[in-house]
Parts: structure tokens; sequence; C-alpha cells
């Protein structure tokens, strides 16, 4: 039987995911919603679905075994809740919101109902992380260097602070991730940053972090939207006799061999929701951000952003 998939959202990411989830077999996208309803059509359309306006007509109008949130991070919330009541499983994209208290109290609900969950922190299914994962099991890392350098999206939610969240919280997001799958836990540090009164928008255009892990590493995660373009999204870790620089595309590698690049072999969105979708069918244990485990990495995210916006300590 087909394994039936709804989606919410009919922007970039969820154009994405259609694409890898019908080349899955045994996945009908079954609807697409989207108050656009241009957008939500075009993407009906291609999936083979039929289109909504809203994600209550969604519900209301398929028989689903699971649903894709990818709206932009203010709609979060009561979509969530929607799929708690009907216990529909729930892939959900980052960031889990603006804030936390809705992520935290979103995180109670779904653990209650013991929900399967997966969050789009793609960069897990690096192959290349993997490799850095392996090649740090015997030289934990000291030193973590993220960069989120890039030009500001051009969608109209994202340079408000109401509706992202910021940059931190909104793209940095994926580099804190990575830092706490490569290093552990943060527990604390120190963050900075500004806003240009230019824009774009009124989030913060620049913000630079200054953090400690329980491990005893340190880190310092920056980003900023004011770039020409993306020119530096990524990683770098020193270990012991080892330098590691990973971006979406592939690790540089530096150890008393030399220096060696290597790409990455899949694509991380197409691996995040085959392992979704296996697991929905029962037939996979692969998901590797569950809700529980990506409200981590938003409390840090929210803490370094906060500690940016006004105080300078972050405060987990
Ligand atoms: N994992 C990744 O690397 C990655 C990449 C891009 C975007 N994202 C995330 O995905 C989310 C969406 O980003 P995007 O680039 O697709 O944005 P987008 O603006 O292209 O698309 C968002 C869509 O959601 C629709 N929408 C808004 N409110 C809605 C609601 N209540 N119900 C249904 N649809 C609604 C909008 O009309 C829009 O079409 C963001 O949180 C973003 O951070 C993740």
């Amino acid at each position: 039987m087909s394994t039936r998939i709804g989606l919410v959202g009919a922007g970039f990411i969820a154009g994405r995911h259609v694409e890898s989830l019908t080349a899955l077999d045994g996945v009908t996208v079954a609807g697409v919603a989207d108050p656009q309803a241009d957008r939500a059509q075009r993407l009906a359309e291609r999936a083979g679905a039929r289109a909504y306006a809203t994600w209550e007509d969604l519900l209301g109008g398929e028989t689903l075994d699971a649903l894709y949130v990818c709206v932009p991070p203010h709609q979060h919330g009561a979509v969530e809740d929607a799929a708690v009541d009907a216990g529909l499983p729930l892939f959900v994209e980052k960031p889990l919101a603006t804030d936390l208290p809705t992520a935290e109290r979103l995180a109670t609900r779904i653990e209650a109902a013991g929900l399967l969950t997966a969050v789009g922190y793609h960069w897990r299914y690096l192959d290349t992380l993997e490799q850095a994962r392996a090649l740090l099991a015997d030289a934990p890392p000291r030193l973590l260097l993220g960069a989120w350098l890039d030009k500001a999206p051009n969608v109209p939610w994202w340079a408000r602070q109401d509706q992202s969240g910021g940059q931190t919280v909104e793209q940095a997001t994926h580099l804190l991730d990575v830092g706490r799958v490569l290093a552990g836990e943060v527990t604390g540090g120190f963050a900075t940053g500004g806003r240009s009164p230019d824009g774009p928008g009124d989030v913060l255009d620049v913000c630079t972090a200054s953090l400690r892990f329980a491990s005893g590493a340190v880190g310092t995660f920056s980003n900023s939207c004011v770039a020409p373009r993306g020119y530096r999204i990524g990683v770098q870790v020193v270990a012991p006799g080892l330098g590691l620089d990973l971006t979406e595309h592939d690790l540089r590698i530096t150890d008393a061999a030399g220096e060696r690049t290597v790409p990455r072999q899949r694509d991380p969105i197409a691996a995040e929701d085959a392992a979704f979708v296996a697991a929905v069918r029962g037939e996979g244990d692969d998901v590797r951000a569950p809700y529980a485990e990506a409200l981590r990495t938003h409390r840090l995210a929210v803490a370094v952003a906060r500690a940016a916006a006004d105080g300078g300590t972050v405060q987990l």
C-alpha cells in the first residue's frame, strides 16, 4: 500500500521534498496546502496531488500517513497541534519556531503522544559528516569555527524578526546542529551582534558567538546576511593532528598524510526523506533529528540570538 503524504507550504523547500518523495517507490504525495493558490496548484501538479488553500482543508480532504510542515518559522504551532491530535507522523522543517516557548510546548505534546517526528536538519545525512565523525572518534574536537556568510534569502518573511526569528535561528541553526553532532553539548558562552539601519529588515545582520562545549572544546559561530552571495557556509574543526572543513558539498581533510577533499556522495535531503518514510512504514530507524533532538539545537540557537541581541551571555 502506498504511503500517503500531505505537504503544508508549497514554497522552495516543499519543492525539494516533492522532488525526493516522488522518487521513492510506494509514496503518494496526496495533497499540498498553501494560501498562495498558484503555488499550491503548481506544486500539486508536479506531485500528482490535490491542491488545498489551508492545512485544515488538506487534513479534512485526505487520508494521510504523514504530514510535512514546510511553512515560514512564524507559522508553526496550530498545524503541529492538529497533527498531534490526529496521531499523524510529522516532518517539520527547521527552525521549529521563531521562539522557544512554541517549540517547548509542541515538544511536550509530541512526547506525550509518542508521535513519530523528524526535523529538517538535513546536514545530519551528509555522508561527509559521518566521515568527519569517524575521524574525530580518535581525535576529539578542540576548536570549531562555524560561519554562515550569505545574502538574505529573497522571501518576504525572512528579514522580519517576528516572522523568521533572525538569521541565527533560521539559518545558522544548521551549523550549531553540526557543532552538537561533532562536539556534543554547549554549556555556555558569549555572543554579540549588530543591526544595520539600512537593513535587511529588522534582523541582526551580523552575529558572532564564542561557545564552550561540555567536552572542553570551544567554538565560534558567526553569521551575516550582507554578503553578496553564500560564499562561506560551513564548519571547520581542529582536533589533535587533524583539521576538517565541512560544507554542504564536501569535506576537506588535513592530517599527517596531507590534504584531500572528499565530495559528498548523496543528496542529504533525499536521504532524510527516505529515512523518514521508512520510519513511517515501520521499516527503518534512521531519523537523526526527531523533534526532541531538534529542540536542543533550537534552544541553543535561540540562546545565542538572544545573547547577541541584548546581553552577551549565552544562557542555556
Ligand atoms: N532544510 C533546509 O536547508 C531548508 C532550506 C530552505 C528552507 N527551509 C525552511 O523551510 C521553511 C520554509 O522555507 P521556504 O524557503 O520554503 O519558504 P517559502 O517562502 O519559499 O515558502 C513558504 C510557503 O509557505 C506558505 N505558507 C505560509 N503560511 C502557511 C500556512 N499557514 N499554511 C500553509 N502554507 C503556508 C507560503 O505561502 C509559502 O508559499 C523555513 O522555515 C525555512 O527555514 C529549510
